[in-house]
């Protein structure tokens, strides 16, 4: 009862849908992520939800992510983020999945739950089957005093504020946001990161925020994109590295609120059989920053057009390359590797929600899904 009156209370502002309004208040939902977590003269990183277990977090051996949806997407960027700053062998696993195996748990791992609702039933099963091991469980949930965050040693709560939009988008860039944290915090306190390191990498976390807000201000140069694709039968994300996951999370997006059919790829999988897809009608949305994949990605895209493929490029602004053969570029501001997850999911949950609203989709509430899967 509680939450409905909340719910009723929560108005869409300006905003004609939840999700839009969710999706434009990720630089003030980023920045009360990090809020009094990050010192101000951004020298360290305070997590006092796990300082009690820190010496458990300093010994694991190894980080194992349990998530679904949206929430396992993050769990990929996590991945990235653990094995390059703290050095930390990561493995990310569907909760659905984990819960039936009869996984191998060590008493030095350390179990992280990500879980915007902290209620979905596959991820709570997961962690309840790990409980009686010896491994440190955390918690990275948005809603205090959830199921989730209440059965976990300890946690990082995600401090998004309320999401009504089934589609997730906030609670995605604070889950980043947490993690990215945690990263670095691991990676400096295990003295894999210099101090210098960190502290530049902490000042790279407090630019998201405005890097955001770049992307949004282009909301209808996405817009006409989206007019350009809205009746598209299907359609493919490819990323590398940390926006491999991206490329997964801009495809669910898509799929689950305007029910086109969308699938994520690593890019360098194309060729493996997907490009067996590609004709005119495929829309391809290519994640081509200026990062150390950048050449690979412009092969990747060339690969695309000599199939008459369509291309969608996110790219770095003021990119020339990918801009002479690519059909669209949507340009977001230069972003460090550690960030560029956070601001180049912005262009495809912005395209996700008007391709859907051209479609006629309920855009809050999308067929079959709920907010919250309590039940298997
Ligand atoms: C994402 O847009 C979906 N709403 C769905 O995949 C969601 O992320 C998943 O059900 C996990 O929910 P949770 O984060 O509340 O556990």
């Amino acid at each position: 009862k509680t939450i409905e009156l909340s719910i009723e209370n929560i108005d869409k502002g300006e905003y004609e849908h939840f999700m839009l309004k969710e999706i434009h208040e990720q630089p003030v939902t980023v920045q009360e992520t990090f809020r009094g977590r990050v010192a101000m003269d951004e020298s360290k990183i305070f997590l006092g939800g796990i300082s009690d277990v820190m010496p458990k977090l300093l010994e694991a051996k190894r980080i194992v992510i349990v998530a679904c949806g949206t929430s396992w997407h993050a769990g990929l960027v996590g991945e990235y983020l653990f094995e390059k700053y703290a050095r930390i062998p990561v493995e990310v696993e569907y909760a659905s999945e984990f819960r039936y195996r009869d996984p191998i748990i060590f008493d030095n791992d350390l179990i992280i739950a990500i879980s915007q609702s902290g209620e979905t039933a596959d991820t709570l099963a997961a962690i309840r089957k790990v409980k009686d091991s010896r491994a440190t469980i955390l918690g990275i949930c948005n809603v205090a005093g959830s199921s989730i965050s209440r059965e976990t040693h300890a946690g990082v709560y995600t401090h998004a504020g309320i999401e009504i939009g089934v589609a997730s988008t906030k609670a995605f860039t604070s889950q980043i946001t947490v993690l990215t944290m945690m990263a670095l915090l691991l990676g400096h306190k295990k003295q894999i990161l210099s101090t210098e390191e960190y502290q530049k990498l902490i000042h790279e976390l407090t630019l998201v925020p405005d890097k955001i807000r770049e992307v949004l201000a282009i909301e209808d140069q996405i817009e006409k994109i989206a007019a350009t694709y809205k009746d598209a039968s299907n359609a493919l994300y490819m990323g590398r590295g940390a926006l491999f996951p991206v490329a997964l999370e801009g495809a669910l997006k898509l799929k689950e609120i305007s029910y086109i059919h969308a699938e994520g790829y690593p890019a360098a999988e194309m060729k493996h059989g997907p490009i067996a897809l590609i004709d005119e009608k495929m829309p391809v949305f290519a994640l081509a920053l200026n990062d150390n994949n950048y050449e690979k990605m412009i092969s990747n895209i060339q690969e695309v057009k000599a199939r008459k493929g369509k291309v969608i490029a996110v790219v770095t602004k003021g990119d020339k390359a990918v801009k002479s053969m690519a059909d669209h570029v949507i340009e977001i501001p230069e972003a460090h590797e550690a960030i560029a997850p956070m601001i180049s999911i912005i262009p495809l949950q912005i395209l996700a929600y008007h391709i859907a609203l051209m479609r006629g989709c309920n855009v809050d509430q999308p067929r079959n899904l709920a907010k919250s899967v309590t039940v298997e």
